[in-house]
């Protein structure tokens, strides 16, 4: 009955939006025997929504990790653990995004250089824009969380959106160039902590190599056009002139940015149990770690599998042969402050 009720798509899962753009809380979702067909009504939410929030999944490292690949191929944390460095979990494709340091099963210490590295996920950013295959899905679910009043939600924004009403010359600008964002993951940890990594070069020669994605990109799985931004975009270069940056390059990514995380562009999540996951898009939405003051005094302990892209644009400008690196404090790539990122 066209115009009388608009019937929701899904079938056996309940949405409920949390913004008025983006964003909705999943229920209904059986996570210990999930059907193929739930599985692919959480796809089409994904494509519409950008986050889903699903709450007490009962999942745990294994699951989450199985669940995960029923999705796609799934980053893992192999390429830090040099040196004899050990994972902290028996599952290679968990990050950790928690602030307990893996060695002491202690709460990480404010001021050791792992914490001034996760500084800069309090800025809103895309995980894994620094590699040259990039992310699509990342899944995030907590095992510990600090007592409530003390933060650590998790807040996003809908840059799909943001780029529909982006300000008719900035629009034209993006749409009349085929701008090129050059990443780099230790350009967003010196935004993060500043003075602590005031000698951090991340366009010096030693340095991880930048990895190029294209500014404006069609999200696949919506056909809506996304700004591809975020803390570790570093410069703006046309297409075809690696390393050659645009006049006005950090002007444009500070308007752009800032743009994108208006507050009318933006929610939040809370945390609320052990087993409530969130998954949000890369490739259409940004996000970052809320602040609070359970830093230093409260375990906050979530764990994160990253899917690789798949859509035609997932490698970028990027050779396949790239050198998938992090960022060190000391120099090293491998440093074990870049896991979680
Ligand atoms: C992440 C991340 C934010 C948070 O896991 O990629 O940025 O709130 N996490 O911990
Ligand atoms: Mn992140």
């Amino acid at each position: 009955m066209p115009g009388l009720i608009q019937e929701s798509p899904f079938k056996t899962i309940t949405v409920k939006e949390l913004h008025p753009t983006f964003a909705a809380e999943v229920s209904g979702v059986n996570f210990q025997d999930l059907s193929e067909e739930q599985l692919s009504e959480i796809i089409a939410a994904m494509a519409k929504y950008g986050v889903c929030v699903f709450r007490n999944t009962g999942l745990d490292d294994e699951s989450h990790v199985q669940f995960s690949k029923r999705i796609g191929e799934l980053d893992n944390i192999q390429r830090y653990l040099v040196g004899g460095r050990q994972p902290r979990y028996a599952q290679y494709e968990l990050f950790d995004a928690g602030n307990i340091d893996g060695e002491t099963d202690s709460i990480l210490d404010p001021n050791s250089p792992r914490a001034h590295s996760n500084r800069g996920n309090g800025l809103f950013h895309v995980d894994s824009s620094f590699n040259p295959r990039r992310a699509s899905l990342s899944l995030l679910r907590a095992c510990e969380l600090p007592p409530p009043g003390h933060g650590g939600n998790t807040d996003f924004a809908d840059s799909r959106t943001a780029f529909d009403e982006l300000p008719a010359d900035l629009k034209d600008e993006l749409l009349s160039h085929d701008y090129v964002g050059a990443h780099s993951m230790a350009h967003s940890r010196k935004l993060g902590s500043p003075e602590f990594f005031k000698d951090v070069d991340p366009a010096a020669p030693g340095a991880a190599p930048m990895q190029r994605h294209r500014l404006v990109q069609r999200h696949e799985p919506s056909g809506r056009m996304n700004l591809y931004i975020g803390a570790h975009l570093h410069h703006v270069e046309e297409v075809g002139a690696p390393g050659k940056e645009i006049p006005g390059s950090w002007e444009l990514i500070q308007r752009l940015n800032q743009h994108a995380t208006q507050k009318k562009y933006t929610t939040t999540v809370e945390w609320h149990d052990p087993g409530d996951m969130v998954i949000w898009d890369n490739r259409c939405t940004l996000h970052r770690a809320g602040s609070g003051d359970f830093e230093g005094r409260f375990r906050r302990d979530l764990r994160r599998t990253t899917v690789h892209d798949d859509s035609p644009t997932a490698w970028g400008l990027n050779s396949k042969d790239s050198v998938w690196q992090g960022f060190s404090t000391n120099g090293n790539p491998q440093h074990k402050g870049a896991v979680g990122v």
